[in-house]
């Protein structure tokens, strides 16, 4: 929304108003007519599952018009083109972004495409709001940061809980006071249910309405070796994060958010695997992993099992499944949703809570209009940063190699935390019926990092997966 864009909006609808060109307006310019000069106009790039929630918010948003959608799946692109009369529809980013008329683009597209795309969008000089994690590996999450600062764009990432602003917010601030003295551990945990997505016994046809190049946009173009092209690309790692970038990425957020750290840890270490079943998925179930920072460590952990085999319901550590409990010298807090948090002493009596949200996309739109990266409750950096904590977590388990219980026992126990962890993974995968004798556990490699240049020190693979080689055409910029 710029005054300059404003006025060009506007003279084009007198004037052609006057020139009696109704019947050949676009639907660009009649939905113009409809709104007002300061309306922020919106595009949504890709809505499968999430990118439907965006399109619901933002067509409902006063001072917003959804202008445009573009998914390169042209039957999800049609089903929502009707539902939306006069909206513009695209299957390329590119032509989108030519259009000169839109203000902001909101990407909900699978991980591998959210940099691009929004360095695209950047460079188009739109605003951008981007789904978690906003990257698919650390250093292009660092590249949207260069581009949105270079370009002074706004840039929000999808991580809703920072909106809880009566909510989580109010027991960061709790905590950070020193209510229950110092923190001694911020615990993430995504206990989420995850199936097998099924064997396949060779490359699966393509749905019919996708541009399979642009789908596959910056990662490789394999064959697909898995039944849905949609959704599952989360569990193969050209294109996908695992749990942990997943579901995981929110929780993530919010235990370094408490910690107060902005940059990424100086050590970390992962163990785990994919166990239970075999099926096409690459990524681990099952997960622990520790983030050493100066005042106290982050360990997380990922369960995609249930409690017990065949139960229906997940484990739940503190009053948590999916959620962040910090654990301090005088007692803890439990956040075990979106908006609300509940402290608790020692003797685990609940002292206090907090719950609440606003509205993440209307928090974007708020600095759309302000121009004030502060307004932003989830600025990119934040993205970034808890992005990359879930990646470097991955690149440890990547580099990692199949170990014995004894062999990861040893590696681990000089790890602050690891070792409780792990015996609780162990109780957890028994129950689960696994035998990990026979179902190797991966044990990952212990990596060092320097936060400044967010760099592995002294491992050269490790480097090599802070980034991927990006195909022809589709390539991250190496800088802003
Ligand atoms: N903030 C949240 O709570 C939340 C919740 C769910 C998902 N998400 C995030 O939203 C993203 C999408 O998840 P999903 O479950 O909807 O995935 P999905 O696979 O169901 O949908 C992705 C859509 O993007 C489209 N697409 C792929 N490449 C595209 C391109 N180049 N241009 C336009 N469209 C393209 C696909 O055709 C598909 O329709 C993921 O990154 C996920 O992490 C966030």
């Amino acid at each position: 929304m710029k005054s300059a864009h404003s006025m060009t909006r506007r003279n084009f609808v007198k004037s052609a108003a006057l020139a009696g060109a109704v019947t050949s307006w676009t639907a660009r310019s009649w939905s113009q007519v409809m709104g007002s000069n300061s309306d922020i106009f919106i595009a949504v790039v890709g809505f499968g599952g999430r990118g439907k929630d965006h399109i619901g918010s933002f067509s409902q948003m006063k001072g917003v018009r959804l202008a445009a959608l573009c998914d390169a799946d042209n039957d999800i692109l049609q089903g929502q083109l009707k539902r939306h009369e006069g909206v513009q529809g695209y299957q390329d980013i590119r032509k989108l972004l030519e259009n000169k008329d839109i203000d902001a683009i909101s990407i909900a597209t699978p991980n591998h495409w959210h940099a691009l795309g929004a360095i695209w969008a950047i460079q188009a000089g739109k605003d951008v709001y981007v789904e978690k994690p906003v990257s698919h590996n650390v250093s292009e999450g660092r590249r949207i940061v260069e581009f949105a600062r270079k370009y002074n764009k706004i840039v929000q990432t999808g991580t809703q809980s920072r909106s809880s602003i009566t909510g989580i917010k109010q027991a960061v601030e709790w905590v950070k006071a020193g209510n229950l003295g110092k923190i001694k551990i911020s615990r993430g945990l995504c206990y989420k249910r995850r199936d097998s997505i099924g064997k396949v016994d060779g490359p699966q046809p393509i749905p019919p309405g996708v541009d399979y190049d642009l789908w596959c946009g910056p990662a490789l173009k394999l064959p697909l070796m898995r039944k849905r092209l949609h959704y599952d690309w989360h569990w193969v790692w050209n294109t996908g994060n695992g749990d942990l970038g997943n579901q995981g990425i929110h929780e993530m957020d919010v235990a370094r958010w408490f910690l107060g750290v902005n940059e990424l840890s100086s050590s970390v270490l992962s163990v785990g695997g994919r166990v239970g079943y075999v099926d096409d998925g690459e990524t681990p179930n099952t997960m622990i992993i520790y983030h050493e920072f100066a005042g106290a460590p982050i360990l997380y952990e990922v369960r995609g099992l249930p409690s017990k085999k065949g139960a229906d319901n997940m484990d739940q550590y503190k009053g948590a499944s999916i959620g962040i409990v910090i654990e301090c010298e005088g007692g803890h807090v439990t956040v075990p949703s979106y908006t609300a948090a509940a402290a608790y002493d020692k003797d685990g009596k609940k002292i206090q809570e907090w719950k609440g949200s606003e509205d993440h996309y209307a928090n974007f739109i708020k600095a759309c209009r302000s121009r004030k990266i502060e307004d932003l409750n989830a600025d990119i950096l934040e993205g970034h940063l808890s992005s990359a904590l879930c990646h470097t977590g991955n690149v440890s388990y990547l580099l990692g190699k199949k170990a014995t219980q004894e062999e990861i026992l040893a590696a681990i126990k000089s790890t602050p935390g690891m070792e409780e962890m792990f015996g609780r993974m162990l109780e957890h995968l028994k129950l689960n019926e696994v035998d990990i004798a026979k179902e190797q556990l991966t044990l990952g490699m212990p990596l060092k990092m320097d936060p400044k240049t967010e760099r592995f020190i002294g491992n050269d693979k490790a480097n090599e997966l802070l980034t991927r080689p990006y195909r022809p055409g589709f390539v991250v910029p190496d800088k802003a």
